[in-house]
């Protein structure tokens, strides 16, 4: 059960215009840019009826043709997930997904996930943010049993995909110690994306090498998760992969919203996450969103203004300012989220992922003094998890510091939030404010359900379809042909790379 003190908020009081007490040439240009009490106000009404549509839409079968595609199955699937694993436990998918990671973790130190775009953001958000800094670094016993984990799978840069599998080869030369052995979760719920299938291919060609064609670790350590029908599973079950071992991504849920099926679950649990926490966080944002007034309700809140802020105030360029750095993942996660579900039909946002104070010293100038296009939403972490960093005295003060010696990073944050905030107060920038009171799985559960609720909320109230992404398809089509056209390589060269000579 979510405690009360672990909810996230949204606070955005500080983008309202001021009342128009005194005239001062701040508040006439925060009038202009800030968005007008009465107009958010006048935004309830909508909204309500906005909620009721989307959760209409849970329950409709046969969606009528303006509504498609629909893929409405993310915003219960927290809940669903739980309650199946009450009923049914190792038979739920919950259950089968934790029963191939537990054997992921038992057998191998390294495992390689393959995926792109949804099939690949979810799990690298939830490895940064909830696994340690250096996790691949830390010796096996610090990783408690934890393998370490790579990505792979989401481009097309040979020399980076050649080095991965150079470290393999060097690192894991003997198949019979756990400790050298490696295995790969491959996600696409299409199966037929060329990222991830070339990919796939080139893994378990090396794995072939490396555990011999016959040997049974080739089905134990392969783990798909991929759509109903497809491609990569009629290959996963040639290659004999037991069904029962293929993890389902649901047809009514679409990439960009499916972190909370086996695409980023499995990856999760094989990284020692704690899945059935981030679900709680999940359901409860779901149950925040459909019950709770707009007062106490981010989802609505963070659609609602980031809403008007694109429509109606002209910030077409929404950052994300993460004052985190191991929430940058969760940044370029809700990048695609935006793009790929808002960008349509000449409209939506663009979303820019900065890194706080880092950027300050980049894009900073840019948000503080640039063209006037801009809404920042922070992403603010109320409390560490590990003791501060403290300045500390020292004999040598020629950095002055000493004044700050019983100061640690975490007061330094708090003074660079407040200052950064106050700066774009002052030249009238609107900004507003995610706050997480820690960094959980139950919190980051929360928040990656916000942002796909919000997403969907804004995208009815701009009548554009949050689901699909038809443009996505132009570059897959001409890359496909003119692969057809390149001539092939030499028979020789192939058969050596693939030898791995
Ligand atoms: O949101 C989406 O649906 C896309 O970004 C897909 O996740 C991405 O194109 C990868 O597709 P697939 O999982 O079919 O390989």
């Amino acid at each position: 059960m979510q405690l009360p003190d672990e909810a996230i908020e949204y606070s955005y009081q500080r983008l309202l215009a001021p009342l128009p007490d005194a005239w001062t040439p701040l508040a006439e240009l925060q009038a202009q840019h800030f968005l007008s009490p009465e107009r958010v106000e006048q935004m309830r009404t909508l909204l309500n009826a906005v909620r009721g549509q989307v959760a209409a839409e849970r329950e409709l079968q046969n969606p009528p043709p303006k509504l498609q595609p629909l893929q409405a199955g993310f915003i219960d699937l927290p809940q669903k997930m739980l309650d199946q694993y009450r009923r049914k436990g190792d038979a739920s998918e919950l259950g089968r997904t934790l029963r191939v990671a537990t054997r992921l973790k038992e057998n191998t130190d390294r495992v390689v996930v393959l995926g792109i775009g949804g099939s690949y953001l979810g799990a690298k958000a939830l490895f940064d943010s909830l696994c340690h800094a250096f996790h691949n670094e830390l010796p096996g016993k610090l990783r408690m049993g934890k393998p370490r984990i790579y990505f792979d799978g989401n481009h097309l840069d040979n020399d980076a995909q050649q080095e991965l599998l150079e470290l393999l080869e060097n690192t894991c030369v003997e198949p019979d110690l756990a400790e050298e052995r490696w295995g790969v979760v491959v996600i696409s719920k299409s199966g037929g994306t060329m990222e991830t299938a070339a990919a796939y291919r080139a893994f378990r060609n090396e794995m072939l090498k490396f555990y011999g064609p016959k040997s049974d670790w080739l089905k134990k350590l392969i783990v798909p998760v991929t759509g109903p029908k497809g491609k990569l599973r009629d290959l996963a079950k040639a290659e004999g992969i037991a069904e029962d071992d293929i993890l389902t991504i649901p047809d009514d849920i679409g990439g960009r919203y499916s972190v909370f099926t086996g695409v980023g679950l499995l990856p999760a649990a094989v990284m020692g996450i704690d899945v059935r926490a981030l679900l709680l966080g999940a359901a409860a944002m779901t149950k925040r969103f459909l019950e709770e007034p707009f007062d106490r309700n981010p989802v609505l809140q963070f659609a609602a203004i980031n809403h008007l802020m694109n429509e109606e105030q002209g910030k077409k360029t929404r950052v994300m300012a993460i004052w985190n750095k191991k929430l940058e993942s969760v940044g370029f996660w809700y990048d695609q989220l935006l793009s790929e579900s808002l960008g349509k039909m000449n409209r939506g946002a663009t979303p820019i992922t900065s890194v706080y104070s880092r950027d300050l010293h980049s894009r900073g100038q840019q948000h503080q003094e640039g063209t006037r296009d801009k809404v920042i939403n922070n992403l603010i972490v109320r409390t560490a998890k590990h003791s501060p960093v403290v300045v500390g005295m020292s004999d040598r003060n020629e950095d002055e510091l000493n004044q700050f010696s019983r100061k640690g990073l975490p007061d330094i944050l708090d003074a660079a939030i407040k200052g950064t905030n106050q700066a774009y107060q002052e030249a009238a920038r609107p900004s507003a404010d995610i706050i997480l009171p820690n960094l959980s799985e139950h919190t980051v559960g929360q928040l990656m359900q916000m942002l796909m609720l919000a997403t969907v909320v804004e995208g009815r109230l701009s009548n554009i379809n949050p689901y699909g992404q038809p443009g996505v398809e132009a570059y897959k089509k001409n890359m496909m042909a003119n692969l057809k056209a390149v001539p092939n390589l030499p028979k020789g060269e192939v058969a050596d790379a693939v030898k791995g000579k």
